[in-house]
């Protein structure tokens, strides 16, 4: 993507013009009666705000958000009993300033702007879930190219606004491929509304499933188009893989959560925002008290040479995990630095900054201790204890303090043997025990089906009077990490495999003394350290989490394997999970950044089915990742 090839003016009336393009976002001067008169009537809004339980709203160019807005607005006038999901796709998000001004004109909906304004992902990459009205009204805005966002997103909409340019100048919005996309995203009933008229994308659409008719346009236009969805015998592709479908499993009980790290807080969260309330059994009675128990931890993106999964997830992470903090009123430093000694970043840093943007992340080239430096807005010096204990009071959990020793299932219950020799009954159950999640599903499954692993770390602490003659100091460099605590400092972390010492080691100070000197050459004599702490990351094979359902293994291998192993997945059934049950660890290094976001992904697809996160996102998240790979290579 990249809005560099797009430039935009306004014109006098002050609506907001792209030249690409040659065409305005909104009818001059009258853009929110448009936006009401067409994609709201049009869809007969009102009346459906007051009568659904949910209305899921797709809209194809989001630009800037008025016509969210506008639809924002009506629930805001509505009885408020129905939840709002807008999902959008955006290939030049607009910057800032200019969004800001764009909207200016929109006096009545100033108050929503500025909402909006705030809550926008500074990046210009990924899927991003935003909370409006606790939760009420929630946008999920894609950015990307239309066909490519729709194919990874795999919500249905209730109701359409398809509100690309004019059909001539913007083909790429008004194309059969976008067309069946449409239909693919829609269910039996669902309404369109378009300003546009055009006789190819009324016969595309009908061509589709739509049955369209042309009603009077807008102030003067002579038609625009109206649809309802009507499929009658034609079939659709799924929208996902078939031993990745999602099941709906709401809870009947109360769910079990192992673990009240930040995975297992954060879960518990999430489902209180659902009005769920949830037990959390966790060994030691108290919150964070393993890998989620250091004095101080970072939020922060990673950014790959070319941008992967792992970059996506902590970036799209990172935005959720602030907006949160936010939310919750836990100030944070927020902003990072990260050194480059040598320059050896410099193609990773100019790729990273082409993809997310300048407003995003910047090179500063005058860094006081390394050739260059990279800014990272969207990053935050944290308390992770605080954190996970502000999570848990949210949560309005109940804390167990035992040990979890077995689990069996009996009929569609899960029974949890804990150390006091009591048993918890549940429906739901989810696995969330940083370094033990491992033992605690092979305790199920008899083998190892996640591919978790654990990794230690050391961390010390520096008197701030150490370093008190070297100003600037950043928050990364390498693979370490230098962090303010107070008038103190923190410097973090060691990285060693199979290795289970809980102890502080000599040998373990060394190395951070080293890389303490490595970044401050000047530093003279030897680092005192003032203690530290030794914790445990959990991590996947694959470096991502592993957050979902769990797969029936027997059906998996049955359905997916053997002889079926070579069958095209449009043959092949849907998966089979074990009913209620769920994991959510392997969050390795980035737990804080991660693990709010996958926790809410988690509880929408126990809820609800679905999911916010991009399709092949969620396949590389999950549990069964491993275990299809291996049938399908056979
Ligand atoms: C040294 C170090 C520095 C780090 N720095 C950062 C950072 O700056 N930013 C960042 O985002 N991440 C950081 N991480 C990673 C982050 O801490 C982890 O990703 C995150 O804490 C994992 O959270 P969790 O809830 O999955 O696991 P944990 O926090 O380990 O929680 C698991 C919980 O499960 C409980 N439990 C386990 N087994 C059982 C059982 N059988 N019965 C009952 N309870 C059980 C445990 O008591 C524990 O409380 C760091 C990790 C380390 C080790
Ligand atoms: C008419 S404007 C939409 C106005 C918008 N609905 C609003 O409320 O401000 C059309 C939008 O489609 C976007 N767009 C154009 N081509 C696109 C593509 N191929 N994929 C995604 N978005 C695209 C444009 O950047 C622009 O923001």
């Amino acid at each position: 993507m990249n809005s560099a090839d797009n430039t935009w003016t306004f014109t006098e009336g002050g609506t907001l013009y792209s030249e690409k393009f040659a065409d305005t976002y909104f009818m001059d001067e009258c853009g929110l009666e448009e936006s009401r008169s067409i994609f709201l009537e049009g869809n007969n809004f009102s009346e459906r705000l007051e009568t659904a339980e949910e209305l899921i709203v797709g809209e194809t160019g989001f630009g800037t958000g008025l016509n969210f807005l506008a639809a924002w607005d009506a629930w805001r006038q509505s009885s408020k009993t129905c939840r709002l999901i807008f999902f959008s796709c955006e290939l030049y998000p607009l910057e800032k300033s200019l969004h800001k001004k764009a909207l200016e004109p929109y006096g009545e909906l100033a108050e929503l702007a500025k909402k909006l304004l705030e809550r926008l992902p500074k990046t210009k990459q990924g899927f991003h879930l935003i909370d409006f009205e606790e939760g009420q009204v929630q946008l999920l805005l894609m950015f990307g190219d239309v066909k490519e966002t729709f194919k990874e997103c795999s919500l249905k909409a209730d109701a359409w606004f398809l509100d690309g340019f004019a059909p001539s100048g913007n083909p790429e919005m008004w194309n059969e491929d976008v067309f069946r996309l449409l239909a693919n995203h829609s269910k039996e009933g669902t309404t369109l509304a378009t300003f546009t008229a055009a006789g190819f994308v009324r016969r595309g659409l009908a061509d589709a499933g739509f049955e369209m008719k042309k009603v009077p346009g807008f102030r003067g236009k002579r038609h625009r188009l109206d649809g309802k969805f009507e499929p009658g015998t034609r079939r659709f592709a799924k929208l996902e893989l078939p031993w990745y479908s999602h099941q709906k499993q709401t809870p009947k009980h109360k769910p079990v959560i192992i673990g009240a790290g930040i995975a297992g807080t954060s879960i518990a969260r999430e489902f209180k925002r659902k009005n769920i309330e949830s037990i959390i059994i966790d060994t030691a009675g108290e919150v964070a008290t393993a890998a989620s128990g250091n004095r101080r931890g970072m939020i922060m993106p990673l950014f790959t040479m070319h941008g992967n999964h792992q970059e996506m997830l902590t970036v799209c992470g990172a935005e959720y995990s602030l907006q949160t903090l936010k939310d919750l009123d836990i100030t944070v430093d927020t902003g990072a630095l990260e050194l480059d000694k040598d320059g050896e970043n410099t193609e990773l840093y100019k790729n990273a900054e082409a993809r997310h943007g300048s407003e995003y992340i910047s090179v500063d080239k005058q860094s006081t201790y390394a050739q260059q430096a990279l800014r990272m807005q969207q990053s935050a010096v944290i308390d992770p204890l605080a954190i996970c204990q502000r999570f848990f009071d949210e949560s309005g959990a109940e804390l167990i303090k035992a040990e979890v020793i077995k689990i069996e299932s009996k009929q569609d219950l899960w029974m949890i043997h804990l150390s006091d020799n009591s048993i918890l009954e549940t429906d739901t159950l989810i696995i969330a025990a940083g370094t033990s999640t491992a033992n605690l599903v092979e305790s199920i499954y008899g083998e190892s089906i996640l591919n978790l692993s654990s990794l230690r770390g050391q961390l010390a602490y520096i008197k701030g009077k150490d370093l008190a003659g070297f100003p600037d100091l950043p928050n990364m460099y390498g693979d370490k990490y230098l962090l303010k605590d107070g008038n103190d400092f923190l410097l973090g972390a060691t990285f060693q495999e199979d290795d289970e010492d809980t102890s502080l080691r000599e040998s373990d100070f060394a190395e951070l003394a080293e890389s303490l000197k490595k970044l401050l050459p000047d530093f003279e004599g030897e680092p005192e350290f003032c203690g530290g702490r030794t914790a445990f990351r959990c991590k996947s094979k694959d470096y991502l989490p592993v957050v979902g359902p769990m797969p029936d293994l027997a059906y998996f291998q049955e359905t997916y394997g053997g002889n079926k192993r070579t069958h095209a997945a449009s043959r092949l059934a849907e998966a089979k999970y074990m009913p209620g049950l769920f994991v959510a660890s392997g969050f390795g290094s980035r737990g804080f950044t991660t693990a709010p976001l996958c926790a809410r992904m988690l509880v929408e697809e126990i809820c609800h089915g679905r999911t916010f996160f991009p399709a092949d996102f969620r396949r590389h998240l999950h549990p069964a990742k491993f275990t299809i790979r291996k049938l399908r290579r056979g």
